[in-house]
């Protein structure tokens, strides 16, 4: 009888999103302020052989390596940062090998490292979500190929130092090392400018968040030369669509944008920490576009009763070291706005101690 292999059985699904997902979406990281109007106007000018013809990668590719300051050797486009993940897991991952990354993080990690049929050794983070740099370290072994860090942390906001990234890279020589700049933009530290004292980095990059193009699916994998002309054995030919690499350009030419989206996100960020501890709801310093509360026993009612009021938010209770905690997307004012007029009501509904 045909079976799937036992490996792939072994990834717990993740849930789809449904037709439900409308109103304020605070639970996945998009820019909510939407992206470039030169994205939109490239979109609206698309023509008939923009969609019907097959899309070509390796200009667009060029145009992306001379914005970030690399050959385009060193870089492939991918559709988004998922897929990077993906790829440079199945190109340097086997079955007995060891992939290595700290917890909790961004869930592609287990997926595509057990995809590949490797073990996974996760690095568990104290409630304080620093970066555990001494425990990942001393659990490199000749078998790690793989050590995966989301820079800043998807759902912690956290940073990891880089002097500690580049111990870890010096460590280990034998084993990939991706820096998954998924909010770079958020945090402006960067790993980049390492890629010609370090073969074994790799760099990733979206267009998902602060270009706030998540629906095109595009972002990009960084790093040696030799090693991306590897990974790019892998990759699917025309794996971005076209409407995304026409965009790309626009969304690059209009830096303005993304720079006025961060500006926003980091006022907003501030004032939902001051919001929150005005209710005694802890948060954690975030370099993202997002913060994680402690919502205590109350994490699912908080997400349910915010939901009811048609704002979405993302509950990570379930996380490793995460307990009680609630992922929020920052929105723009507006939305924000909404957020904390709901949240008395939203509070009380939940039997939070609503101290004012
Ligand atoms: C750390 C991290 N990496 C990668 C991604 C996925 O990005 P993309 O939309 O480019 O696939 C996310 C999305 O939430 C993320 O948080």
């Amino acid at each position: 009888m045909l079976k799937p292999r036992d490996a792939v059985l072994s990834i717990p699904q993740i849930p789809q999103l449904t037709s439900g997902r409308s109103g304020i979406c605070l639970d996945l990281n998009e820019n909510t302020a939407g992206c470039s109007p030169r994205v939109l106007a490239k979109l609206r000018s698309l023509t008939t052989a923009d969609v019907s013809l097959y899309p070509e990668r390796a200009t667009v590719e060029a145009v992306v390596a001379t914005h970030l300051g690399v050959r385009p050797e060193e870089l492939l486009l991918t559709n988004g940062v998922d897929e990077a993940i993906l790829l440079l897991f199945s190109a340097f991952l086997g079955p007995g090998d060891e992939a290595l990354y700290p917890v909790p993080t961004f869930p592609m990690y287990p997926i595509c490292s057990a995809a590949a049929g490797a073990r996974t050794v996760e690095m568990a983070t104290d409630r304080d979500f620093r970066f555990p740099a001494a425990a990942l370290r001393a659990a490199i072994t000749p078998q790690t190929r793989m050590i995966a860090v989301a820079n800043p942390n998807n759902p912690t906001g956290a940073l990891a130092p880089r002097k500690e990234l580049l111990a870890i890279l010096e460590s280990a020589p034998h084993s990939a090392v991706l820096v998954d700049e998924a909010y770079y933009e958020f945090s402006g530290e960067t790993m980049l400018g390492e890629l010609p004292r370090f073969p074994n980095l790799f760099v990733a990059r979206t267009f998902s968040k602060a270009y706030g193009m998540a629906a095109l699916r595009v972002g990009c994998l960084l790093g040696a030369a030799g090693h991306m002309d590897a990974v790019r054995r892998l990759a699917p030919p025309f794996n971005v669509n076209g409407l995304a690499l026409a965009c790309l350009p626009e969304a690059l030419a209009d830096g303005e944008f993304v720079s006025s989206c961060v500006i926003a996100v980091k006022r907003e960020r501030a004032r939902l920490d001051a919001a929150f501890s005005k209710y005694g709801i802890r948060t954690w310093p975030s370099h993202g576009n997002f913060v994680l509360a402690d919502l205590g026993k109350w994490h699912a009612e908080f997400t349910a009763e915010l939901a009811k009021e048609g704002i979405h938010v993302r509950d990570r209770g379930a996380d490793p070291a995460c307990a009680g905690c609630v992922r929020i997307t920052i929105g723009t004012s507006a939305e924000m706005d909404r957020l904390y007029s709901a949240l008395p009501g939203v509070l009380q509904r939940t039997g939070w101690h609503v101290a004012v």
